[in-house]
């Protein structure tokens, strides 16, 4: 199939996405280092890991302010629309071809176009993660950085560890996203042309 070259991460998502998986994976080793590792043989020094966790995810809620913005104002926004006919239909669709047809050399049942950059696994998680489970993630770390904002009891638990809980919670689940992320962005006209599309902004077809 000869398919033309498609532009379709522009300028500002380029950038918020760069910076968006560096400082995951900055949280990500601070925050494991913090929850794991013992004082005496921490995998980061534990002051300096609170350090950078909390400047990252400082950095990271700023960031996630251009994404949301960006997404209400420009065209990249429609991509995280999701349409609800036939979804598990199609959902199943997708989740067939990466379990048996890619093996088979079966072309992709959602072809990547102009209007639909994501196939509907990729929309799903996207919006989820997004509008989910970062947003979470962030509001939950900035109640921890000022406990004092958050009621002792909450349903008549702790206040303090229901936020660390949902904090936790939701840092381990954009950590495996970002595992299965990396690993379906292999999937492309070769293993690395998604990883260049994302710098440079162009999809190139299979
Ligand atoms: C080192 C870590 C990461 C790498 C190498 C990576 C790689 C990529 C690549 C190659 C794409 C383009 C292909 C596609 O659209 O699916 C992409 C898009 C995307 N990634 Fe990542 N990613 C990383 C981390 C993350 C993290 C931590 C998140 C969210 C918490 C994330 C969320 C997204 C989203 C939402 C898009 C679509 C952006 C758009 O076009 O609107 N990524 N990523």
């Amino acid at each position: 199939m000869t398919q033309e070259r498609l532009y379709l991460y522009p300028i500002w998502i380029r950038f918020w996405h760069l910076v968006n998986a560096l400082l995951c994976l900055l949280l990500i080793i601070t925050g494991i280092s913090m929850q794991f590792s013992a004082p005496a043989v921490a995998l980061v020094r534990f002051d300096t890991a609170v350090a950078i966790h909390n400047i990252a995810g400082i950095i990271l809620t700023i960031n996630y302010v251009i994404f949301f913005i960006g997404n209400l104002f420009t065209y990249n926004g429609k991509q995280y629309q999701i349409e609800y006919r036939d979804l598990t239909k199609r959902l199943m669709a997708q989740g067939k071809y990466y379990a048996f047809g890619i093996f088979k050399g079966e072309q992709p049942p959602f072809p990547i176009t102009r209007d639909n950059k994501f196939n509907p696994l990729q929309r799903f998680s996207y919006v989820f993660i997004m509008y989910l489970f970062v947003p979470v993630v962030f509001i939950s770390g900035w109640a921890l950085l000022y406990p004092e904002t958050i009621p002792t009891t909450i349903l008549g638990t702790s206040g303090l560890h229901l936020t660390d809980l949902f904090h936790i919670l939701s840092g381990f689940i954009i950590s495996f996203f970002m595992v299965i992320h990396i690993y379906f962005c292999t999937i492309g006209k070769n293993p690395g042309a998604n990883f260049k599309s994302i710098l440079n902004g162009y999809h190139e077809p299979h």
